[in-house]
């Protein structure tokens, strides 16, 4: 039987207690209920995921989220800028309104309304949130077509199939300290700093914009979402320009049985994060070893803040030219 399902099939199972893949604008989520801890408990299940890391909470929209949990002014006027959209908000909860399981039983929660038109018509379908991580095993790359979904769980997973994902990488995920009075990027994504500055600036408020590492949470450890071949980042550099002799310590670096190929991807970030982790499940199947080119601009570029914490959490060495090609594992 074909895993693929209908927006009123997903609903009825979701309202069973039961867990349905799902598109979202970014990647596709593995959707439960949050007042279903059954449910709950197979997202972690299915996932393999640790319970430790806790799940983000979507919801129809502003309304909804209120309750759950208590709005700062920053927080409220992000939200009211990018929702629907790929912009997940951490904030302190309203106590009793949600599972240990999705906070695991922290103080705080991970809010997020999504745009996509499939997922918001199961939202209000159900009228109660669903707390959906991406629809991968644990570590593993994110799902960008609900092919993706069933090649990972088979048949075990019903999976709404909502064509490719129009961003291809996670939401950002920000959370404001009030004391401090400083945005905290906990997760890059398609939503930079510069975007949320001048959001603020507009509206202004005086707070700084910075990255903050967690590192307590997975989605945060250095490697994350990785290909099960080889990917090497080769930083371009101006004085190097034309040399490949770098090839020569990948072969090195790498077993001599895989093939080596190079990685192309769009020079545009929006066309390139939608490539990204369809290739990356390309290149695993194929067990080819990739290197890919890393443009300057990239690294400086707010606009490839997203793409380039992927590529560094899914790669397993980088090259830089410092007098001589010098490659460092980051694994
Ligand atoms: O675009 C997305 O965000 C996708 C789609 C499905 O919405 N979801 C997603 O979920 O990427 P997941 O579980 O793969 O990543 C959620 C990240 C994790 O790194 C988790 O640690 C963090 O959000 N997170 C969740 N709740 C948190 C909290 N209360 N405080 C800090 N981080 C939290
Ligand atoms: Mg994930």
């Amino acid at each position: 039987m074909s895993p693929i399902i209908d927006i009123s099939q997903a609903i009825s199972i979701l309202q069973l207690g039961e867990v349905v893949a799902l598109p979202t604008e970014t990647v596709y989520g593995l959707a439960a209920r949050i007042d279903q801890d059954k449910a709950l408990e197979k997202v972690f299940t299915t996932k393999n995921r640790p319970f430790f890391d806790p799940l983000i909470v979507h919801v129809q929209d502003l309304t909804q989220a209120q309750s759950y949990a208590h709005w700062d002014e920053v927080s409220l006027f992000l939200a009211q800028a990018f929702w629907p959209g790929p912009l997940t908000l951490v904030l302190k909860k309203k106590e009793g309104q949600i599972s240990d399981l999705i906070t695991h039983a922290g103080p705080t929660v991970a809010l997020r309304c999504p745009q996509h038109p499939l997922f918001q018509a199961v939202l209000k379908g159900l009228q109660i949130p669903l707390a959906a991580p991406s629809a991968n095993l644990f570590g593993r790359t994110s799902p960008t077509t609900a092919q993706h979904v069933i090649d990972e769980f088979h048949s075990q997973v019903h999976v709404v199939d909502g064509g490719p994902c129009d961003m291809g990488i996670e939401s950002s995920v920000v959370q404001f300290d009030e004391t401090e009075s400083k945005l905290f990027i906990l997760r890059p994504g398609v939503i930079g700093k510069k975007d949320l500055e001048e959001k603020l600036l507009q509206k202004k408020f005086k707070v700084s914009v910075e990255f903050r590492n967690q590192n307590n949470a997975p989605g945060f450890l250095k490697n994350h979402y990785q290909p099960s071949v080889p990917l090497i980042l080769v930083y371009e550099s101006s004085q190097a320009q034309g040399d490949r002799s770098y090839l020569e310590l990948i072969k090195d670096f790498i077993s001599p049985e895989i093939e080596l190929k190079e990685w192309q991807l769009p020079c545009e970030p929006s066309l390139a994060a939608r490539q990204l982790y369809g290739d990356l499940r390309h290149f695993s199947e194929n067990g080819e070893a990739i290197y890919l080119s890393i443009p300057e601009l990239w690294a400086e570029d707010d606009r490839w803040q997203g793409l380039m914490d992927r590529l560094l959490k899914a790669s397993h060495a980088t090259l830089a030219f410092k007098d001589k090609w010098l490659l460092s594992s980051t694994t």
